[in-house]
């Protein structure tokens, strides 16, 4: 991949950024979703790439744009597969809290897992603990792990949790051990993200979110130098199938970083649509907007957070009248 591909695709995550914040506290998750992804799909238009969505908004007959098996990009440069999530957290924009991201990450051409639109079981953690989790071990094992990885006491470590009845076993099992709980409302690639930054103060992420997500957050945590496993969790006969026809056979098996993000490369870009631990929200004032993007690229380990000022005026498809 071409190294200027980096500095293209922070537009594209800015860009949906900048439209879906608009409907910040609205009510109106739907309406965000589309404005991010419209936003989206027009910047890629003109990234020089041959790009193909294997995560997108959805299969061809449900998703208008950004859908499986789309192309993206101007037809020129690397072919590659993508990854998009144009609005990560469409709940959280709805009602204007916490951790609401544009993400897309781009790798190899056939690099990306094709992950169903399903649950997947999850459990990702930063550079330092990296070896020494395990999907298969127990809570607590894992928290023990993640301790002595970084040092701390078990009490002292933060596990980061979708907050669901699912996971009532899970958070269960952290009380108990003594650890710190994040219980967070929606936005788990954000969750698994700020495993590999201290100043979030999150240490593992455990439990179960989007199969699509979990290869979004795989591509960031790669760039990262931090790790995650998943496990499938296929509902009934039709989303098996789906796993079957998407080419993964032993649904029970352990997906680890290879099978999510394969090769030496991949370039993750995220923007803030709302304000979190690790970037700030999209600010408007008149005609003016403020974005705080993360890019990073797997082969180099650059990290980079980019401030953009955005003139609005210049962008009129940005502003919702
Ligand atoms: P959306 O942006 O599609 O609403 O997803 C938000 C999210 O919280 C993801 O981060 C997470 O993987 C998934 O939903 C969890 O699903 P559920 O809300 O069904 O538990």
């Amino acid at each position: 991949m071409e190294r200027s591909l980096t500095m293209e695709l922070v537009r594209v995550t800015e860009a949906a950024a900048l439209s879906s914040a608009r409907w910040m506290g609205r009510g109106k998750k739907d309406e965000a979703d589309d404005a991010a992804t419209s936003a989206m799909r027009d910047v890629f238009d003109t990234i020089p790439m041959k790009g193909r969505v294997v995560i997108g908004e959805g299969e061809m007959d449900e998703a208008p744009m950004l859908y499986i098996g789309e192309t993206l990009g101007n037809g020129y440069g690397p072919r590659v597969d993508v990854a998009v999530d144009p609005l990560e957290g469409t709940n959280i924009v709805a009602q204007g809290t916490w951790n609401a991201l544009s993400v897309l990450a781009v790798a190899d051409h056939s690099k990306l897992l094709h992950a169903p639109d399903m649950y997947m079981d999850k459990i990702a953690v930063g550079p330092e603990a990296v070896g020494k989790v395990d999907i298969n071990a127990s809570v607590t094992d894992n928290l023990k792990a993640v301790a002595a990885a970084k040092n701390k006491d078990v009490e002292d470590v933060v596990a980061i949790v979708l907050n669901r009845k699912r996971h009532q076993g899970i958070i269960d099992e952290i009380r108990e051990t003594g650890a710190r709980i994040k219980l967070i409302s929606d936005g788990d690639v954000a969750a698994a993200i700020n495993t590999a930054f201290d100043h979030t103060g999150v240490d593992i992420l455990f439990g179960s979110g989007g199969a699509p997500e979990g290869v979004l957050a795989a591509a960031a945590l790669k760039c990262l130098g931090g790790d995650i496993q998943g496990k499938l969790l296929p509902e009934d006969d039709e989303q098996r199938a789906r796993c079957e026809k998407m080419g993964i056979d032993d649904i029970d098996r352990v997906l680890y970083m290879d099978d999510f993000c394969g090769g030496d490369d991949a370039i993750f870009a995220a923007t803030g649509v709302t304000d979190g631990e690790l970037l700030k929200g999209v600010q408007f004032k008149g005609m003016k907007a403020t974005t705080q993007t993360v890019v990073m690229r797997a082969k180099s380990g650059t990290v980079r957070f980019i401030d953009g000022n955005h003139s609005l005026k210049k962008k009129p498809n940005l502003v919702i009248k």
